[in-house]
């Protein structure tokens, strides 16, 4: 299975903030909002990753995460020449997946989920149709939206529904088989002229291929796409990281966890950035090695 980290779009919905920085670039606390989606992959063990995002950013991501090998994965980019939905990304992904399985996260969801990673290593074992995460919300209205039938089967997916069927949104983290770039490939654009990733989840659903994991209750899901959402998520960060006394989204502190790279090489990424609290808090990680104390 290999990633995908779709961190495109205008970021209309945060202007002015994003006129002149791509939106997953901005801060969520401490750390760029793409560490948090990029965090997660490295997680769930994906160590091929391909970001993709419009042609002007790609300079400022490559500046940020290089081809990433600083935490022991292989990090490459390709550009979305205009923002066509989430699932033109399937397209532009066709010749680095090569028939192989997906992870695609939207480079501004934020997980606190650990439900999720046992769930994506076993879908890069055994996957056969998608997998996709379900989060309860109170405003269901602004996402993709799951109905149900008497049996708590799927019965349809909606995109934005102005009365929504339930409170389940569908989050921005799938799972998909090989046969994701085919399916995508068949979409038509929707009204509001993207290439909807809901259509191709439907997609799986009319072929009874499709699994959905909702996520418990005690997970926390952000989408940081509004002025709010993005405090929100960094409010919520903050309380945890000041509270735990651990970093929640660092790239670096995953791969250590997943053996990608060594206490060294955690000690000279936080030698590299120790005037910040973020860089102190890898160095710390690295001499405490809490990872043998099961943190
Ligand atoms: C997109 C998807 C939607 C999903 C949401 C999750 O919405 O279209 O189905 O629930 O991401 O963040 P958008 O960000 O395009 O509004």
């Amino acid at each position: 299975m290999k990633g995908i980290i779709l961190a495109g779009g205008t970021g209309s919905r945060l202007y002015p903030l994003t006129l002149a920085v791509n939106k997953q670039l901005l801060p969520v606390y401490d750390k760029p909002l793409i560490y948090y989606p990029l965090s997660l992959l490295i997680e769930c063990g994906l160590t091929e990753i391909l970001l993709i995002s419009s042609p002007p950013a790609l300079p400022a991501f490559y500046k940020l995460l290089g081809d990433g090998l600083h935490v022991g994965i292989n990090l490459s980019y390709a550009p979305q020449e205009s923002p066509g939905g989430i699932a033109q990304a399937l397209l532009i992904a066709e010749d680095f997946l090569a028939g192989d399985s997906c992870c695609l996260v939207l480079g501004d969801n934020i997980f606190i989920a650990p439900s999720i990673v046992p769930a994506v290593r076993k879908a890069a074992v055994d996957l056969k149709g998608a997998l996709i995460f379900a989060c309860q919300v109170q405003f269901p209205a602004r996402y993709g939206v799951l109905a149900w039938d008497e049996c708590g089967q799927v019965q349809a997916i909606v995109e934005k529904p102005s009365v929504p069927p339930s409170s389940w949104a569908v989050t921005g983290l799938y799972c998909f088989d090989g046969s994701a770039p085919k399916r995508a490939a068949k979409l038509k654009p929707s009204a509001r002229g993207e290439l909807e990733i809901t259509d191709v989840n439907v997609n799986y659903l009319q072929d009874n291929a499709l699994q959905v994991d909702r996520l418990p209750r005690s997970s926390a899901w952000f989408d940081a796409g509004t002025p709010g959402s993005l405090l929100d998520a960094a409010n919520y960060v903050q309380v945890l990281q000041t509270r735990q006394g651990r970093l929640i989204g660092s790239p670096e502190i995953c791969a250590y966890r997943r053996h990608l790279i060594v206490a060294d090489e955690l000690r000279a990424l936080g030698h590299a950035q120790q005037a910040s609290p973020y860089g102190q808090q890898l160095l710390s990680f690295a001499m405490e090695d809490r990872i043998h104390a099961g943190t």
